[in-house]
């Protein structure tokens, strides 16, 4: 996209709503039938580990067509030292707009900021496929792992500068902004506010189930 052609900018209370219908239709049908993601920003935006600093929308055509969140989650190493890190997500573009560069616009406005802000590390869940290219590596590489030596496929990590892994194991705790998404009823309720829109299966979701359940063992 040109640069005189959008707006990076900071999200603002009165976007809200835009922000969450756009996460909706980039969302919908993605990993099940339905989504729950306008959900979560609709919620995320009150947790503790919330950072509206790193909260930003890409307007084009005089609409947002994209949207990213930050939280704060931690790294532990096995002497208990604790290291703050950014939780990447939910990032979507709306659909009319996707693969023509407008995540990298966001990714990389974002990593500039973070590093302003003294963040060096980003991890989120994710498809390889949307952040090899952004510098994502497997957790793996930085020794990153979940309890239990679990090294997921779709956990990726992004060091904003060189030279901020040392070789060491990480344990990675998310924080829990997502946890009341597991109250469906909470998302349905909340889904009535918008447009009806038809559940369905896509292959995506096969490919969520994937990648979700996935484990780096060599
Ligand atoms: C995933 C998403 C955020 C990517 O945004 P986008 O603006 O469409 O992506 P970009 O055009 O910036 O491309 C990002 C990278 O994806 C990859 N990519 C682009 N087009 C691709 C294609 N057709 N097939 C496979 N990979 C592709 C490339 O690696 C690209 O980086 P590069 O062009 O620098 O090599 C967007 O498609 C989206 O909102 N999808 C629905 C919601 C979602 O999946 N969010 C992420 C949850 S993990």
């Amino acid at each position: 996209m040109n640069k005189n052609d959008y707006i990076i900018r900071l999200e603002t209370e009165n976007d809200y709503r835009e922000v969450e219908n756009l996460a909706r239709e980039a969302f919908w049908n993605l990993s099940f039938p339905g989504c729950n993601e306008h959900y979560f920003i609709h919620v995320m935006r009150k947790h503790e580990a919330f950072l509206p600093e790193l909260g930003f929308v890409l307007e084009a055509d005089g609409k947002i067509i994209g949207s990213i969140m930050y939280t704060k989650a931690k790294l532990v190493d096995e002497n208990g030292t604790e290291k703050t890190v950014l939780s990447m997500g939910p990032i979507c573009i709306h659909p009319d707009y996707q693969r023509k560069g407008c995540s990298k616009l966001l990714l990389e406005h974002t990593f500039e900021k973070a590093l302003e802000l003294g963040y060096d590390t980003v991890i989120n869940f994710g498809n390889p496929d949307n952040y090899v290219a952004r510098g994502y590596k497997s957790c793996k590489k930085y020794n990153v792992c979940c309890e239990g030596d679990v090294f997921p496929a779709a956990l990726l990590v992004k060091g904003l500068r060189t030279g901020v892994f040392d070789g060491r194991k990480w344990f990675y705790h998310p924080n829990d902004a997502d946890a009341p998404c597991d109250d469906t009823e909470a998302v349905e309720e909340f889904d009535r506010l918008f447009p009806p829109k038809e559940k369905a299966w896509q292959p995506s979701q096969e490919e969520f189930y994937i990648h979700s359940h996935s484990v780096i063992n060599w």
